[in-house]
């Protein structure tokens, strides 16, 4: 694929930044790419990417196309069948059908064509600091994936339990790939790492509770272990990242004398795990801010309910 190869992103959902992010890391561990605009629910990024993989695992974007421009790029589109969509301006839509009947002599078809055609128009979806103008690019198949039914298929529940798409899209945010390893100190029924493990990320995982650690191995999770956070040998070789979801709240308080920022800070100042992405509470941001100076962090605020709006903080080293 050329290294000027330009993709697209729409992402959706209730959480547009952390879908923006998703999708960013993904680019970033399958691709080497520059990011060229990423702004409400949209994402362009232009170099070179094994796409496909992106598309397999991202969970919070809603399409993603490999932009058509050159006479070859439209090659493909020889003798196939087609559908347009993504854009309200119908006049735009109209000239892209009909520069891609001329071109190709592809044909349209509504239902199961061989190749849908996606289009973002500068007009509708694009801040006017782009530096492109249309984006006309063909889509990348996603699996389909029910989110319901795979909650309903874990045989050990919890109340603290997080959804599996979340966690699926903390895993993304981790930039780890097939083979590496992450660990999750506080892995409560095993959320996080059944969707690791899904994707084929090797994972360990803690929790202080002897039923939780039944339950994760219930959820057919390997490694787990009790152990106290505090004593849960973190050490480089073992992990690639830590992905955690910080206790909280009634159901699933802190056991033992920490303090949750206490915990915060054990994790990230005594750690030599480059990687971490930490689901956790809003009054824990400034702890997590005046912590050790080299640290790239981004933080992405989650609406739970009217009392609840939790913190996903992604902490790289450099
Ligand atoms: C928010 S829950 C994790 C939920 C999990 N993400 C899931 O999907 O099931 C936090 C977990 O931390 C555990 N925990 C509390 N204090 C701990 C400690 N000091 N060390 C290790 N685990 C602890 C709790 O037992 C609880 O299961």
């Amino acid at each position: 694929m050329p290294i000027n190869t330009r993709f697209f992103c729409i992402v959706g959902g209730k959480y547009p930044k952390l879908a923006r992010e998703e999708i960013t890391a993904l680019l970033k561990t399958y691709g080497h790419l520059k990011i060229e605009y990423s702004m409400d629910n949209l994402v362009v990024a232009q170099g070179e990417c094994k796409i496909n993989k992106v598309a397999r695992r991202a969970v919070y974007t809603k399409f993603i196309a490999r932009e058509i421009q050159t006479e070859e790029d439209y090659s493909v589109l020889r003798g196939k069948t087609f559908s347009c969509f993504g854009t309200n301006d119908v006049e735009l839509r109209k000239r892209v059908v009909e520069d891609i009947k001329k071109k190709t002599g592809a044909k349209v078809l509504l239902e199961n064509p061989d190749c849908q055609i996606v289009i973002v128009s500068k007009s509708t979806g694009i801040n006017s600091s782009a530096s492109f103008t249309n984006l006309i690019g063909i889509r990348i198949p996603q699996p389909r994936i029910d989110w319901t039914k795979r909650l309903s298929q874990r045989k050990f529940f919890h109340p603290s339990m997080l959804e599996p798409r979340l966690c699926r899209a903390m895993v993304n945010l981790a930039q780890v790939k097939e083979g590496d390893t992450i660990v999750d100190p506080f892995c409560g029924t095993g959320g996080i790492l059944v969707e690791a493990q899904e994707i084929n990320i090797r994972t360990a995982g803690y929790d202080i509770l002897k039923k939780m650690c039944l339950g994760a191995k219930q959820n057919m999770v390997e490694n787990i272990a009790i152990c106290d956070s505090l004593h849960i040998p973190l050490k480089p070789f073992i992990a690639d990242a830590i992905i955690t979801d910080i206790p909280y709240g009634r159901s699933t308080k802190i056991i033992r004398g920490q303090t949750r920022q206490q915990i915060l800070k054990d994790l990230i100042d005594n750690t030599s795990v480059h990687k971490m992405v930490i689901l956790c509470q809003k009054d824990d941001e400034d702890m997590i801010m005046k912590s050790r100076t080299n640290l790239k962090i981004s933080i992405c605020h989650l609406y739970r309910h009217k009392s609840l709006t939790r913190s996903m903080v992604t902490i790289m080293t450099w």
